[in-house]
């Protein structure tokens, strides 16, 4: 029986809605994962949100709500966002959850019996943006070196666990352990911190200063800070101490998490599970930064970028393999979306997509859609080698995936694509079929090809769930649309002759730009992306739509644009939308016209407009309809 298989996401800060960075940790979780199911091994993969501290509240008093009610909102946000990018999570942890403060309590309690948490008072340079005191040493011109802010001077007691006692048995941990933090640059890093004489943390904050946190057992005054109570998640998801998945799993645990959070989890995470006689993580991963038209992602740049938005676009299969295809896993990268384009084109549409689509058209037109008798005929002259090429490449795979390193375990996929997309252009069916003597080759040949989709539709599963499924559903498998294990890809031959496929399916169609520049997101529609029901919203989140009644002014073409049209409408006020109805309304037809529109929604600018709210349609593949009211209206009325 293999050992099971134990994964972690961070859990995400609730101070923001999901971006790039957190999409990308949580898809290679969930790519990992699969692989491992792959491996026949029982899997356990555990995300969710850290909800404590100043940075939350700071964020609820912004949006004018309670932390509890802004907790709730974002972490939903989360939580909705991952099966959009088809990520199967067993666990979604919150830290608010009572289950894990009653856990944070007690190893807390543990770890004070023993000793390891003493009393002092403290002063020194706090920085609010990390929720931490800074010591000279770590300052950058007397600046956060995260923040770039002057730290505030904070006299304080509190609570310090005394993390000096473990420095050298971590450092001979680390020695002893050389792939315990993986790559080698980030195991260097922590050792390098490791030679400097490590300080004792401070794990509390008086109440007096921060109320959103979990009250220390053995002092009603503070409450635990941030970091001491969310890297318990790892263990408290598990139902630590005598849960049964705490006792299958924990002794296999591997973390992912970016280079930004290395020294909570490389230096304090080890010396926490030690102090409270929890044997240490198996691997630490880390890997780089994304960042985003070689810029880092961040607010105040306005380049944020929106998984869900992108993968409304492009689909969820898309964005999962342009993330694991671009990142070299440990080091930074760079997004585009003219990059993501490129690879969706060339990659999926044309190398994976057309050979599908050819290989199952052939079939259809010489078999009438039956799988082939693999046929007689050496397998030195028609095999040409391919039974060996899909044995390395599920070998390359393999040693690829047990690396991390995806792009390598992608590379070798695509070069048994291409591989095969050869082996098609030298067999040349469409010459066999010419002649009635060469049936059993012909016959052989596309048997082969098809027993190469086979291997690939079950290779690119981790990555590109939707595609695999949809690939092994028209290949007729016996494993049906389950995943296969890599023993099956292991072993030529799988296909059975005899089988009945459906017609062929476009994978991956074409993204056509209409104008040099225009981006897709106005262009285009993969198919198989049709929208996922949404879940579950309460009336107080729908109420907080403000849906009017307003009238259409004036209408006019937006320039250089054929999908959006710039509306002047009454509202109540008058305001500019712009639409994207131009292929299904002529402006003038639109002029005293009354559309529901979204008044609240953020302004946005859209090829240089600014548009103050949205209006409504329906729309389908070929028409977009406005959605109007059944008789005429006040502008402005609100809809209830
Ligand atoms: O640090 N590129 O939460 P967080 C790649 N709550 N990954 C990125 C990224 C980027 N540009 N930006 C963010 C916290 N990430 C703590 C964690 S765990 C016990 C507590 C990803 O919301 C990456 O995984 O700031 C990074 O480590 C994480 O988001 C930080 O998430």
């Amino acid at each position: 029986m293999p050992e099971p298989f134990y994964i972690t996401t961070p859990i995400y800060y609730v101070n923001a809605r999901p971006h790039l960075g957190h999409a990308y940790t949580t898809v290679v979780a969930d790519v990992l994962n699969r692989f491992h199911q792959m491996l026949g091994q029982e899997s356990y993969f555990l995300t969710g949100t850290d909800e404590h501290g100043d940075k939350v509240v700071r964020a609820a008093k912004e949006e004018g709500l309670s932390p509890l009610a802004y907790v709730d909102q974002i972490s939903e946000l989360f939580k909705a966002l991952w099966p959009e990018l088809d990520v199967a999570y067993d666990c979604f942890i919150r830290t608010t959850d009572p289950a894990h403060i009653k856990v944070v309590r007690e190893i807390l309690q543990k770890i004070y019996d023993a000793g390891d948490i003493y009393f002092s008072e403290y002063e020194g340079a706090y920085c609010f943006g990390c929720e931490r005191f800074y010591t000279e040493r770590e300052l950058v011109d007397g600046r956060c070196p995260d923040h770039k802010t002057i730290p505030e001077v904070i006299r304080e007691s509190n609570y310090f666990f005394r993390m000096s006692r473990y420095q050298d048995w971590l450092i001979e941990y680390m020695e002893t352990h050389p792939d315990f933090i993986r790559p080698e640059r980030y195991r260097n890093e922590v050792l390098a911190f490791l030679r400097e004489p490590l300080e004792d943390l401070c794990i509390s904050r008086p109440k007096t200063r921060l109320q959103w946190g979990i009250t220390l057992p053995f002092d009603e005054q503070y409450v635990t800070y941030v970091w001491f109570d969310a890297l318990l998640n790892y263990v408290s998801a598990l139902g630590y101490p005598d849960g049964e998945p705490f006792k299958k799993f924990w002794p296999t645990v591997q973390h992912l998490i970016a280079k930004d959070i290395l020294k909570p989890h490389g230096i304090y995470w080890p010396i926490m599970l030690k102090a409270a006689g929890i044997p240490l993580y198996r691997h630490l991963n880390v890997h780089g930064y994304w960042n985003v038209d070689e810029s880092k992602m961040s607010k105040s740049l306005g380049n944020v970028v929106d998984p869900l938005e992108l993968k409304n676009i492009y689909g969820s299969d898309a964005f999962r393999y342009f993330l694991m295809r671009e990142m070299v896993f440990g080091l930074d990268s760079n997004f585009s979306e003219e990059a993501l384009i490129q690879r969706f084109n060339s990659d999926l549409a044309n190398d994976l997509g057309n050979l599908f689509s050819r290989s199952l058209t052939m079939v259809h037109k010489y078999f009438k859609g039956i799988v082939p008798q693999e046929g007689a005929g050496t397998e030195s002259e028609l095999n040409l080698g391919l039974k060996a090429d899909a044995e390395k490449a599920v070998e390359d795979y393999q040693r690829a995936m047990e690396d991390l390193a995806f792009h390598k375990a992608l590379a070798a996929v695509w070069e048994f694509i291409n591989r095969i997309n050869k082996y098609i252009d030298v067999t040349a069916p469409w010459e066999l079929a010419k002649r009635k003597s060469q049936h059993q080759q012909l016959q052989k040949v596309l048997y082969n090809i098809l027993e190469g989709l086979r291997i690939i539709a079950g290779l690119i599963y981790p990555m590109m769930p939707r595609a695999a499924r949809l690939m092994q559903a028209h290949l007729e498998l016996p494993s049906g649309d389950a995943f296969q294990k890599l023993e099956d890809l292991k072993v030529w031959g799988r296909t059975i002759p005899g089988t009945k496929l459906p017609k062929t399916v476009t994978l991956f169609p074409r993204i056509v730009l209409d104008e040099p520049g225009n981006r897709a997101r106005e262009t285009v529609k993969p198919a198989g992306t049709s929208p996922a029901a949404k879940p579950e919203i309460s009336m107080k989140v729908f109420e907080q739509m403000d849906l009017r009644v307003a009238t259409v002014l004036h209408a006019e073409p937006v320039p250089r644009s054929q999908k959006l049209l710039k509306l002047k409408v009454d509202v109540g006020e008058e305001r500019t939308i712009v639409a994207g109805i131009a292929e299904s309304y002529q402006p003038e037809d639109l002029i005293g016209k009354q559309v529901v529109i979204v008044a609240n929604l953020k302004p946005a600018k859209l090829m240089g407009i600014l548009s103050r709210g949205m209006a409504l349609t329906a729309a389908d593949k070929d028409t977009c309809r406005l959605i109007t009211v059944d008789g005429p209206c006040e502008p402005g009325t609100p809809l209830t």
